[in-house]
């Protein structure tokens, strides 16, 4: 099977600062893969890299099997690979629809639309003309994933998306990505909350210093040897 997205040996710099090592990974379709490690070990500079916004100077970086020499950020998500970003980056001065309709830039075709992700978060519905930086942050959350959907991901990059969030919205955004995985889309999440992981991915891959040094299947009783690898 050709994997969605691979990274083969890749080393990534910001600047002169050397942060990806020889990292290597691979979601292949229908997924579902945690990336996990602690603060500053690397995990957004994968994001950061395959988009081209951290620079690869060695290795490959292939989407369905091609590569990327020299990506650029609109590059992953016209070959399905596209990204709820750390942070949300909800865009300002710009409605809750305006920023949907922004996913969906990249013309893929697919199950999503306004209508469906309007069925997946009612409450961006009820407040599709509000500017989408006037939402809490669970809704802002759910708008970036909205918004990602948008553009019929065949794969999903989700940059901790639950940081700072109330359990209860945790628990909501479980279940839409355990959905949206089951119509299709590969999902790598990036988290911290390993009771996300555990709810939500097959398999992990644990990172240190730039590389992926650890990986594993995730099963009921992985709790303890995934909180290994982020305890600070
Ligand atoms: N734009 C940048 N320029 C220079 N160094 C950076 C930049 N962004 C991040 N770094 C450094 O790169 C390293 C990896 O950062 P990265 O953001 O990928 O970590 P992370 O695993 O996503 O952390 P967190 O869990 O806190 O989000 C850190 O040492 C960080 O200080
Ligand atoms: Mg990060």
């Amino acid at each position: 099977m050709t994997a969605l997205l691979e990274l083969d040996k890749v080393d990534a710099y910001y600047g002169s600062a050397h942060i990806l090592h020889g990292l290597e990974l691979a979601v292949q379709p229908g997924e579902k893969v945690a990336l996990i490690g602690r603060n500053g070990v690397g995990k957004t500079t994968v994001v950061n890299t395959v988009l081209g916004l951290a620079s690869l100077r060695g290795g490959a970086i292939r989407i369905a099997g091609r590569a990327l020499p020299r990506p650029r950020p609109y590059m992953a998500p016209h070959q399905g690979v596209v990204v709820v970003p750390q942070g949300r980056r909800i865009v300002a001065n710009l409605s809750v629809e305006e920023n949907l309709l922004l996913g969906a830039a990249v013309r893929r075709k697919g199950p999503w639309s306004l209508a469906r992700v309007y069925q997946l978060f009612p409450i961006l519905q009820e407040r599709a003309h509000t500017p989408g930086t006037a939402l809490s942050g669970g809704q802002q959350q759910m708008l970036a994933v909205g918004r990602a959907l948008m553009a019929n991901p065949a794969l999903m990059l989700l940059d901790e998306p639950t940081e700072g969030l109330a359990p209860v919205i945790v628990d909501q955004l479980a279940s839409v990505f355990n959905q949206v995985a089951d119509e299709g889309t590969a999902l790598l999440l990036i988290e911290q909350n390993m009771s996300l992981v555990l709810r939500v991915t097959q398999r992990y891959l644990a990172m240190a210093k730039g590389s992926v040094i650890a990986r594993g299947r995730v099963e009921a009783n992985s709790r303890d040897e995934l909180h290994g690898h982020v305890m600070v």
